[in-house]
């Protein structure tokens, strides 16, 4: 897939006003295995994740915990934040912090020069603030509130009341950019994917955009405007900075002309921010717009976006102290069209961790290393001549690998993984179709038996190569049984059927053990 420029992918950077759940992490696992891939078919890849510590809501958090808003934010990105990563073998590159030195005087270098561009002016704000959200919000946004909330207008994301704002504040001319923006999207019709997301931000903007206040009074927890300290900058205006702070923005020339611009990953709650307020405020800056901004779904229980607002979060660690990370990987990236929303189910984890996962490809990988072990006392042997069987699985190995890398490409990563299980399936049917075991108690057949075993092999170790960006832990254990030569992320997975064992395999032990029921799920 390389094309020579670098691939720089983003997760948001995450509010540190409460701990982790499944859906952050669902957003770090999806941007973990693009950045895999790319790295492992040779680009030149970056791949930055990070924490959003100012405003508002975070500063409320601390203080109803009795500490400062920086104690606050230290204390979750060291305990919570930091260790989800190691939790879902996350492979970022840097991580930023909104509280970091090198991001707090690049956004005051930014905005100043936006003001002295004269994108920048005074203005008064009055309307309505979603703490929850950080967001101005607009009379259509709200709605009619429930139960301690009857007769009040709420958020209708946080299902809570907005507070009324009056401020002197500074505004942006963010309405200068929308004809600009609106060709953007025409122009580059893959700026912002999927498609639903896509519609829904070009029909808000085609009504016309508003200027933004972009900064606050009446609190300080946040970046000073660099011509005026009694304000501090907006939130989100200084969150969507982290992109280019963190990849070398008026710090490392080199570094922001080799990285920027970027692929955004982002729920599709927040993609309004990204295609919107973010290429308007690098338009204006006169800075190359991301990439590409992608909008996935939301993960959802019983029916509705998983929160921790709404008392429906679950901790990763519940999930991967039984499953394991690679379950945890492989489950999400799978069982849920990236782009849509997904349920999510303890039964359907289970039951997919059960037959696709330990049924599927660990009893597979398995059974063709014990078949080895036991037929040829582990020397992987070599085909004298293949049989048209043989041949097919070969091609299968060729054509999931440009599959999937062609679908890696369009960021459809559960198309990619449905074009590797194609492999899984494919051996898995070859396998039974062979029966080596009986052609091991054959000794005429020992030819045939050795050209069954060799491509079972070559598929087995294909297969590693393929799903290493997903299952890292599982691929190292079993590239290792296989002898494989080097790392398994060495061997580009754009051309992984070429990847080469020393000869011979090891024992193996099982890649996805039974799990222990839990609630009488498993
Ligand atoms: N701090 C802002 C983002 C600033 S980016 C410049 C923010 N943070 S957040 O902590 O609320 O995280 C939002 C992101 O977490 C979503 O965009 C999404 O990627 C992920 N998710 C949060 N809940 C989710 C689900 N229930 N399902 C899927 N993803 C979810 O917004």
């Amino acid at each position: 897939m390389s094309d020579g420029s670098s691939f720089y992918i983003t997760t948001p950077i995450f509010y540190v006003n409460d701990v982790p759940h499944i859906g952050h992490a669902y957003t770090e696992v999806a941007a973990d295995v693009l950045a895999r891939w790319h790295r492992q078919a040779g680009d030149d890849t970056w791949f930055l994740t990070g924490t959003d510590e100012h405003g508002q809501k975070i500063l409320r958090t601390a203080t109803a915990n009795g500490v400062t808003p920086k104690e606050w934010a230290d204390r979750l990105v060291e305990t919570a934040w930091q260790p989800l990563l190691a939790t879902i073998d996350i492979s970022n590159d840097d991580f930023i912090r909104t509280t970091d030195k090198r991001h707090e005087v690049n956004v005051q270098l930014f905005l100043q020069r936006l003001f002295d561009a004269g994108y920048i002016y005074t203005g008064d704000y009055e309307g309505s603030y979603c703490v929850g959200c950080e967001e101005y919000k607009q009379p259509g946004d709200l709605v009619d509130g429930t139960g301690q909330y009857e007769g009040q207008q709420v958020c209708a994301i946080h299902s809570k009341p907005v507070e009324l704002l009056q401020e002197r504040n500074y505004f942006f001319r963010m309405s200068d950019f929308t004809q600009p923006l609106l060709d953007l999207y025409e122009k580059n019709p893959l700026f912002i994917q999927p498609e639903s997301v896509r519609n829904e931000i070009v029909a808000f903007v085609g009504r016309g955009l508003t200027d933004l206040s972009i900064s606050r009074q009446s609190f300080d927890w946040g970046i000073k405007v660099p011509w005026d300290d009694s304000h501090v900058v907006y939130v989100w205006f200084d969150a969507l900075l982290n992109y280019i702070t963190a990849a070398g923005y008026g710090a490392d020339d080199a570094q922001f002309e080799r990285l920027w611009p970027a692929t955004h990953i982002v729920g599709k709650d927040i993609a309004r921010f990204h295609a919107v307020i973010w290429p308007a405020m690098l338009m204006a800056a006169g800075l190359e717009v991301p990439k590409q901004v992608f909008g996935h779904g939301w993960l959802l229980v019983g029916g509705e976006k998983m929160s921790k607002s709404k008392l429906t979060g679950i901790a990763p660690n519940q999930i991967t102290d039984t499953f394991g990370s690679d379950a945890f990987r492989y489950y999400f990236m799978s069982a849920i069209n990236f782009g849509q929303d997904g349920s999510f189910s303890w039964e359907d984890l289970s039951a997919r961790y059960q037959s696709e996962l330990a049924n599927g490809f660990g009893n597979l990988a398995s059974r063709v290393v014990a078949m080895v072990l036991r037929y040829f006392d582990g020397a992987i042997p070599d085909a004298a001549t293949l049989a048209p069987a043989d041949e097919t699985v070969l091609a299968l190995e060729r054509r999931v690998t440009s599959e999937a890398d062609e679908a890696i490409g369009r960021l459809a990563i559960h198309e990619a993984l449905a074009s590797i299980w194609q492999l899984v399936d494919g051996l898995n049917g070859y396998i039974t179709e062979q029966e080596p075991w009986a052609l091991a108690k054959n000794p005429e057949q020992r030819e045939r038996l050795q050209a069954v075993l060799s491509t079972a092999v070559h598929g087995v170790g294909t297969l590693a190569v393929l799903l290493s960006p997903v299952i890292p832990e599982a691929t190292t254990k079993l590239w290792q049984a296989l002898g494989g030569v080097g790392e398994i992320t060495a061997v580009p997975v754009t051309r992984a059927f070429e990847w080469q064992s020393a000869g011979r395999v090891e024992p193996l032990e099982p890649l996805f053990p039974r799990v222990e029921t839990i609630d009488g799920a498993a």
